[in-house]
Parts: C-alpha cells; sequence; structure tokens
C-alpha cells in the first residue's frame, strides 16, 4: 500500500484506451467497500463510459473539470444526505478508494470537485451533473474521480519534500514562527 501511495499523482491527461470490464469490476467492488458512517452505505456511484456524457462532465465546472476530456472513465460519487449527515466523508473514502485502487490497477485518476461548485451564474455544479445523468435531486454530489491510462507517467513526490514539520508528537508544536 505504501508504495501506491507513494507513487500516485493526479493525472489529467489520458490515453484512448478503455479500462476493460474486469478492472471496471475491481474499482466497482473497491468503491462498495469503503467504511462508511454508521454503516449507512448511503452512497451511489454512476460509472461514465459514454464520451459524450464525459464530455458533459468535461463542462461541469468553468475550471478543473475540462480536463475529463480526455478520460475513457469518469465515476460520479453522490449520496443521499437524508440518510446520513456524514455523506461528505463517506464520500471522500469513497473517492479515495478509487483513485488508490486505480493506481493499484496501472491506471492514473484525478478528483474533480463537484460539491461547493458553481457551473454557471446562478448555477451550481451538482445540479448541472444531476441534470446531465438523471440523479434525482435527493442526492448530493461530491465528486468525480477520472480514470484512465496517463498518457505520461509523474515523478512520484519526494519523501525529502514531504511537510514534516506537519507532525507533531504527543502535542501539537507551535512552528508558525
Ligand atoms: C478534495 C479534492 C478536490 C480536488 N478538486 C480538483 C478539481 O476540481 N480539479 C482538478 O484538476 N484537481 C482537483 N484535485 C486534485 C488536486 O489538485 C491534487 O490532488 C493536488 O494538486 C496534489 O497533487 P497530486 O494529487 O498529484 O499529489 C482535487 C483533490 C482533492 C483531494
Amino acid at each position: 500500500m505504501i508504495d501506491i501511495i507513494r507513487q500516485r499523482r493526479s493525472i489529467r491527461k489520458f490515453t484512448e484506451k478503455t479500462v476493460d470490464n474486469e478492472k471496471l469490476k475491481l474499482l466497482q467492488e473497491a468503491a462498495l467497500r469503503s467504511p462508511a458512517s454508521k454503516n449507512a452505505n448511503a452512497w451511489e456511484f454512476v460509472f461514465v463510459q459514454d464520451m459524450e456524457l464525459i464530455q458533459g462532465l468535461a463542462a461541469s465546472k468553468p475550471f478543473g473539470s475540462k480536463f475529463l476530456e480526455t478520460a475513457p472513465l469518469a465515476v460520479v460519487v453522490a449520496a443521499d444526505d437524508t440518510k446520513t449527515e456524514a455523506w461528505v466523508e463517506d464520500c471522500s473514502v469513497a473517492s479515495i478508494f478509487l483513485q488508490m485502487t486505480a493506481q493499484s490497477l496501472g491506471l492514473g485518476s484525478c478528483w474533480v470537485q463537484i460539491h461547493g461548485r458553481e457551473h454557471s451564474e446562478g448555477l451550481n455544479a451538482e445540479s448541472y451533473v444531476q441534470s446531465l445523468l438523471g440523479i434525482p435531486s435527493n442526492l448530493k454530489v461530491l465528486s468525480i474521480i477520472a480514470i484512465g491510462y496517463p498518457v505520461k507517467e509523474r515523478q512520484a513526490k519526494d519523501a525529502a519534500d514531504l511537510q514534516w514539520e506537519k507532525i507533531h508528537l504527543n502535542k501539537f508544536t507551535d512552528r508558525s514562527e
């Protein structure tokens, strides 16, 4: 697992190669194995491979979603917020499970934030995605996880460059000065 964590970088440019059914099934299984608060499992996952719909998803936000255009797979992560107050956490855990599983399968991925973002003036990105994919309005949309084969591998971050000062032992140490 630590090697998968070390190698993962956000990938925003994908080759045309599609994600085969075996990998698709493993990604779906991983999403469904995500831990969820009170075991509520209030999430729903829309696996989108239709390139026309993916072009639509790429237009979810003015910035930060256009790269979806080349993704052969986009997974929309949503949850019913009437079933759990921890829907953001539950969807976040599932999103990262999808990303780490993608990495373990030799795929690249990137998170596209939808919750709290605007599509255009007067329309939020969530309503836009709901309407594009027919997702009912009781399902809150947290993210879209773009998945595919990277055009170029990205270099892993060097361990020496990590913000080790953010680790505190036993008690918080103020290092702001
Ligand atoms: C909650 C969250 C929201 C993100 N939203 C976006 C996004 O909307 N568009 C995007 O291109 N990348 C997005 N990212 C990816 C981050 O930009 C990326 O993880 C960060 O720059 C660190 O780079 P790395 O993933 O290569 O380590 C998001 C990541 C997280 C965790």
